[in-house]
């Protein structure tokens, strides 16, 4: 019998078991070297916690509020494509999952499975993260999409003019399986990749638009109500300009160093993007989060939220819907232990003095 892991950490080995190699260092890998992949997680032990003593924790509130929910945790589910990777189920299991724990699941654009079967699948929040593609109808129709669909939000991803140069998957020669390719297109321009050269998903990956500028924000609320996320600010300047362009919110963010190598670790550009932002919008963070301590130590830092990638990934390909799941309450329970060991009853308590850098 597997011994069921006792943390996140102990995941990974499990899944990478039960992954096909090359899909495993398509998840795993990061752009180039990898020195902002492997960043993202040590940055965080570098962040020190300190404890206030003599305060009843009888009681600990580890909720938030955000975009009118109440959330049991500040605990995300970050965008990530083609999640029959790692499992049969992909995106319906992780869907369920978020709907079992009361959480967020931010859908990717290049989902294995399509806007609609995964809103059929699960009930639960939803926001959608949008690639924004150079024919703007065909990115117009994916917002409708998902808004038809019920989700809750849109977080374009402004990291990826173009896509960073993930090695291993070069070495390996990475290509989709059939079981795995970016269905939400198929009928919308299936017709034009089946003319060119490229398979089906590197056509759509293509089509990326590069030009794109702060005018998106503009645009996006010509063609959707829903408020709006942008995923894959670095920049203190960029944070405000942001708030400047009446964004929702923003998710600090380097893509799990999969974009530009050698940028900071998440947690390391939040200090000065909390500050220039000094609390006019929602700032949410990915990259790293292996532990419920790393949650504490990101929303004392500043931000309101977390995100979690591959984690998900890995909780998925060991046990379906059942590993998400316990990722996010292995995640939810170290984080309740983390306020009580901090003296901190609620999540507003997690102030700059919480932690020492
Ligand atoms: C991603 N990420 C991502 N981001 C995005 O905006 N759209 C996407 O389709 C994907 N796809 C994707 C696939 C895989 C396999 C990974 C690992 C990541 C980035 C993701 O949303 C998030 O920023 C990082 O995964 C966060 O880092 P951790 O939690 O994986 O360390």
């Amino acid at each position: 019998m597997v011994p069921l892991p006792v943390n996140i950490a102990e995941y990974e080995p499990l899944a990478r078991e039960r992954v096909e190699p090359t899909a495993w260092d398509y998840i795993s890998g990061g752009a180039n070297d990898e020195i902002s992949l492997t960043r993202n997680v040590a940055a965080f032990r570098r962040i020190s916690l300190l404890p206030r003593v003599l305060v009843d924790v009888t009681t600990v509130d580890t909720s938030v509020r955000l975009l009118g929910h109440t959330l049991p945790t500040p605990i995300l589910i970050a965008p990530t494509g083609f999640q029959t990777l790692a499992h049969p189920d992909g995106e319906l299991a992780t869907a369920r999952a978020a709907t079992a724990a009361g959480t967020v699941m931010v859908l990717s654009t290049m989902s294995a499975y399509t806007i609609e079967e995964i809103s059929a699948a699960a009930a639960g929040i939803k926001w959608f993260q949008l690639y924004c593609y150079r024919n703007r109808s065909v990115t117009q129709r994916l917002v409708e999409r998902a808004e038809a669909a019920g989700h809750e939000a849109i977080c374009v991803t402004v990291d990826v003019p173009r896509v960073g140069r993930r090695e291993r998957d070069l070495r390996s020669r990475f290509e989709l399986p059939d079981h795995a390719q970016p269905r939400n297109f198929v009928g919308l321009i299936e017709q034009e990749a089946a003319d060119g050269e490229l398979d089906f998903a590197d056509y759509i990956a293509s089509l990326v638009d590069p030009s794109l500028t702060w005018e998106i924000v503009e645009w996006l609320r010509s063609v959707t109500s829903l408020p709006i996320f942008l995923k894959g600010v670095h920049h203190p300047d960029d944070a405000q300009r942001a708030v400047d362009h009446g964004a929702e919110g923003i998710i600090v963010s380097n893509h799990g160093g999969r974009q530009l190598d050698g940028v900071p670790a998440a947690i390391d550009m939040l200090p000065g993007i909390a500050e220039a932002v000094d609390g006019k919008i929602t700032v949410l963070l990915d990259g790293g989060i292996r532990r419920g301590t790393d949650v504490a130590k990101a929303l004392a830092i500043g931000a309101d939220a977390v995100l979690i990638g591959r984690p998900c990934l890995w909780g998925l390909a060991v046990d379906g819907e059942a590993g998400v799941k316990r990722v996010l309450d292995l995640l939810r329970e170290e984080l309740e232990l983390a306020m009580a060991l901090l003296g901190r009853n609620m999540i507003a308590d997690l102030d700059q003095l919480s932690h020492l850098t």
